[in-house]
């Protein structure tokens, strides 16, 4: 898995792959969308659910009459779903059967920093360790990903990821579709060569054109004409998507990174930056059983007619549809009083000729020994984070904690933006004001773009909780 790209992060010396072979090898629509495996817990004693994953090397069927290697939780790609329930811890017991370290991190919870699985809190080649997870926090759908520091490009690129769905009482009070018609769909790009093989270079978002849902290229997902809950993930490295059905039908966005909106929000359109998630609810009712309507995507690089196509929904029969979405979805917690601001800002310096860029916030590289954010345990803080990049896009993701989007660009965010959030989007020359509360643990946490090629860059910082 070494290969010039860890050391040199632009890879700037690899010879060229040629365009991604996957739109070619790929017959759109045609494959069913796979729904990733739920894992059973080992052990349920001691008031814990305790899982046993294994990260190892594995071949995936993505694309017809090839085999496509992997690195996996368990062996599936995409990961693997570890569902959890507020107030009841989860440990997992990580063993890692690959040749790189790695850094387990559940994104978007709260945990102690010695489970947060932050970029030096490596667990090497061959090594077990236990991370635990107190759920102690309201329902969200995370994710967990590989973070080893400057490994988690690659490692997240070539498959390990996967879903942690939280519930609660409040969520589970509401009568949202459920079960079946729950489906997570994590969205992502790739690129590949004509065997199959996935190919990574740093920074390669033009030359990624296969879409992959739930790790297949435009699948199509056979629906019955009634009402979905769909937990879409944005989990690729790079790629924002700007989600629309193709008819321009409304999306009724439930959820977001952190939850459940207050209210539910009717859209058409679906905007998704790398890490972010937003839980929606489709009503197929309203098309004729026989129906096909593209899940389509308008937000560049790439060709049109590849990336501009995610997946299919083919609608069937209907079926007895119990479920709603009610007016009121929760309560936010009240934002509290504010101790102190910080301006944060991003941005990738070109390396010119030969020379790799670099990531920078507030104009230096990630230093692990450096605290970059001195922060007082128990208080709130307005951070107002800027892009200033007038042609890359970045977002911005804090560890720990769930925040509130205050203001885009000096005005309130759209409701989509309204509920509690763990990663917002920056496009070129954007600032985001947020505030977030730092009342859970302490210690060191990571803040960083989620682009992952830009904080293997070097596009993070570390907070103190202290
Ligand atoms: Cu999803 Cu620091 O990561
Ligand atoms: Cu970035």
């Amino acid at each position: 898995a070494k290969d010039a790209g860890h050391a040199h992060p632009a890879g700037a010396a690899a010879p060229d792959p040629g365009p991604d072979a996957g739109p070619a090898l790929a017959e759109k629509f045609t494959t069913a969308l796979p729904l990733p495996p739920v894992l059973s817990p080992v052990s349920t004693d001691g008031g814990a659910d305790t899982y046993a994953v294994t990260m190892l090397r594995s071949y995936a069927r993505v694309l017809p009459g090839r085999r496509t290697e992997v690195l996996t939780y368990n062996g599936a790609f995409p990961g693997p779903v570890i569902r959890a329930r507020s107030g009841r811890p989860v440990v997992v017991r990580q063993t890692n059967l690959l040749d790189d370290p790695v850094s387990v991190h559940l994104h978007g919870s709260a945990v102690p920093v010695d489970s947060d699985g932050g970029p030096m809190n490596l667990l090497g080649a061959g090594a077990t360790r236990t991370y635990t997870y107190p759920n102690d926090q309201p329902h969200a759908s995370l994710w967990f990903h590989d973070h080893a520091h400057h490994l988690e490009s690659e490692h997240v690129y070539r498959g390990l990821a996967g879903t942690y769905l939280l519930t609660d009482a409040t969520e589970a009070s509401l009568p949202l579709p459920a079960g079946r018609y729950d489906l997570p769909i994590a969205l992502r790009d790739a690129r590949f060569d004509t065997a199959g093989n996935l190919v990574y270079r740093m920074d390669d978002a033009e030359g990624r054109a296969t879409v992959l849902a739930n790790g297949r290229p435009w699948p199509k997902v056979d629906v019955a004409a009634r009402r979905y809950r769909i937990r879409l993930l944005n989990s690729s490295n790079l790629r924002f998507f700007s989600l629309r059905l193709a008819d321009g039908g409304p999306i009724t966005q439930i959820g977001s990174d952190g939850g459940l909106l207050e209210r539910p929000h009717t859209t058409d359109t679906v905007d998704l930056s790398p890490g972010e998630r937003a839980d929606v609810v489709i009503d197929f009712s309203r098309y004729r059983p026989g129906t096909s309507v593209v899940l389509t995507n308008s937000m560049p690089p790439g060709p049109a007619e590849h990336i501009g196509q995610v997946l299919r929904f083919d609608v069937g029969r209907p079926a007895p549809d119990p479920s709603s979405v009610p007016d009121r979805l929760r309560t936010l917690p009240p934002l509290g009083p504010v101790a102190r601001e910080r301006t944060i800002v991003l941005k990738v310096e070109e390396g010119g000729a030969g020379v790799a860029p670099l990531g920078l916030i507030d104009g230096r590289q990630y230093d692990p020994a450096r605290v970059d954010a001195a922060v007082a345990f128990g208080t709130s803080e307005i951070w107002t984070v800027h892009n200033a990049n007038t042609d890359i896009p970045h977002n911005f993701h804090l560890h720990l904690v769930q925040f509130r989007v205050l203001q885009r660009n000096g005005a309130p965010p759209g409701p989509e933006e309204g509920g509690l959030k763990d990663t917002v989007r920056l496009m070129p020359g954007e600032s985001v004001r947020l505030q977030a509360t730092f009342d859970s643990y302490r210690g060191r946490y990571p803040y960083h773009c989620h682009l992952l090629d830009h904080s293997a860059m070097g596009m993070m910082a570390q907070m103190e909780i202290a």
